[in-house]
């Protein structure tokens, strides 16, 4: 009866009707990692001291009208100065990696036995954080500013001391302006500047890192974690730089046989780099919007076209999906382009980006349904290159985003398909979370967030057999949401902007975290 309850629960669920999911009481698999993310241009502030150049974001919220009440990431949660705020508040999801013992007296039959009860194992905690290029690089290339590589030094140390592991992020789409006044991520050169941009990291921080990972987790013990989120095309390349950057600059190990590096961990993240924030590569779940085959073909597309886009080149067949490869062909054809306005991989360029990843990172929040809707053939755009429509059911939970519907279910299916269509590759959530507009304390809603979620994120491991090996929360604290400014909350730790100082606060949802982190999963 159960199991016909669970069946006609999962159909509804793919028609689109909200059902609240029974739990799986489990753990994680030992060494998983925890971890709770942050971006640059969203904490530091400080955007224009101690010789730092200007981002593609500075420039553009500059400019009246683009972000919500006119708000600017210029002071931010002002993490430049008060990055040992974050350390702390870190340290607070942090199951420190000592020994609790309690002593406990209990009376069995009349007799006294003495309990010693241990409390937390040892469980590490780590901080994605992101680099600002224009604050190493004022101008993206040449001249180094020393202040802004003093500052990542100090809180990378900071970290040290906190026993919480950098993974760092080398781009989060603050691009210096000096370089998108070259033409940005178009200008094929910008496989140069990111090559000199990531050799400066690794040259300037993947000592302290490396050093500092002395006792990290056994899945995890790589020299330095990038998280590299690179071009949209048509330069995906820039992961092959950074490989060979790496390789170069760790004379230490063999560059050869890249088997010989099973440490080294790089991802490719999907992102796009432009201004349009609009075009940021996350990747959702897509849930056919009926049981008609052109709206299954529909709700694949749109997940071809948002992750496969990267995730086939590297972790599929080294191209990119053959639908995107199809449908932007005879697009083109149609619209009397000679080409394709996709471009093509070379056979040499298929070779150096196929596996060229040791994880993939998914940055995953929401679901949509998808029908098939044929776009208007004069519409040049990645979105009408689809010919579908995607939209939200209205049963589904809403947020504080309007974009963002509280869909737990849709990450279990994403990571399934993943695995599937890409080769069953190391899978870190590196983004997963809930905004509101309050920032309370009292976040009940983000609790219930993170609790199914995580729970579904458990379920594809456990039961699906899906190869997660991390967790990260978005965001560590609240902060600038881009166009959406301060209004969007995602932090599991409030800021109150209104004072001099921006205190952290731990909201309800930090101590949930923090407890699953500390049972590895869930208990009953
Ligand atoms: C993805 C982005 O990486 C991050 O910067 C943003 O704040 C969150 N999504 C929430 O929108």
């Amino acid at each position: 009866i159960s199991w016909l309850l669970m069946m006609s629960l999962s159909n509804r669920v793919t028609l689109g009707i909200y059902v609240d999911e029974p739990l799986l009481y489990d753990t994680f698999p030992p060494g998983f990692v925890w971890s709770s993310a942050t971006s640059a241009h969203q904490i530091e502030g400080a955007w224009n001291v101690d010789g730092k150049g200007p981002s593609i974001w500075d420039t553009y919220t500059s400019q009246p009208g683009i972000v919500a009440e006119g708000a600017t990431g210029q002071t931010a949660c002002n993490s430049y100065y008060f990055y040992q705020k974050d350390v702390d508040a870190l340290k607070s999801l942090n199951a420190e990696p000592l020994v609790v013992v309690a002593f406990v007296v209990v009376l069995i039959y009349d007799d006294v036995s003495l309990v010693v009860y241990c409390a937390g194992t040892i469980q590490v905690s780590h901080y994605r954080f992101s680099i600002s290029w224009p604050r190493v690089l004022p101008n993206g290339i040449g001249q180094v500013n020393q202040p802004g590589v003093d500052y990542y030094k100090n809180l990378i140390a900071a970290l040290k001391v906190a026993n919480i592991q950098p993974m760092v992020t080398l781009y989060h789409w603050d691009l210096p302006q000096a370089l998108e006044d070259m033409g940005g991520w178009l200008n094929a050169s910008v496989a140069d500047w990111f090559e000199e941009y990531a050799r400066l990291c690794f040259t300037q921080f993947g000592d302290d890192v490396r050093y500092g990972l002395g006792v990290s987790a056994p899945d995890f013990l790589s020299p330095f974690n990038i998280v590299v989120a690179a071009a949209a095309p048509p330069s995906p390349y820039s992961q092959i730089w950074t490989w060979n950057v790496y390789l170069s600059s760790w004379p230490q190990f063999d560059p050869s046989p890249r088997q010989s590096l099973p440490t080294l961990r790089i991802n490719f993240q999907t992102y796009s780099t432009r201004k349009s924030w609009n075009r940021l590569l996350n990747i959702n779940w897509f849930f056919p919007g009926s049981d008609q085959i052109a709206d299954a073909d529909a709700a694949e597309r749109a997940l071809q076209f948002m992750g496969g886009w990267f995730a086939n080149p590297i972790f599929g067949s080294g191209d990119y999906p053959s639908i995107m490869k199809l449908k932007i062909g005879e697009k083109s054809a149609q619209q009397g382009f000679n080409q394709s306005r996709l471009p093509e991989f070379t056979a040499e360029q298929k070779l150096l980006v196929k596996s060229s990843a040791d994880f993939l990172g998914i940055n995953h929040y929401t679901s949509l349904l998808t029908v098939n809707r044929p776009s208007d053939i004069n519409d040049i755009s990645y979105e009408s290159d689809q010919d579908l429509y995607s939209y939200y059911d209205p049963s589904w939970y809403g947020s504080g985003s309007p974009w963002l519907k509280i869909t737990p279910f849709g990450l279990r299916n994403l990571l399934v398909w993943l695995r599937d269509k890409f080769n069953d590759p190391e899978m870190i959530i590196t983004e997963n979370g809930c905004s509101d507009t309050a920032g309370n304390l009292d976040d009940m809603l983000r609790i219930y967030y993170y609790k199914h979620y995580i729970n579904n994120v458990l379920k594809a491991i456990k039961i699906d057999g899906v190869n997660v090996t991390g967790y990260t929360a978005w965001a560590l604290m609240d902060n600038f949401e881009w166009r959406a400014g301060y209004n969007e909350k995602f932090g599991l730790f409030n800021v109150d902007f209104s004072s001099p100082d921006l205190p952290r606060t731990a909201k309800a949802s930090a101590r949930y975290l923090a407890q699953i982190i500390r049972d590895n999963g869930f208990r009953t």
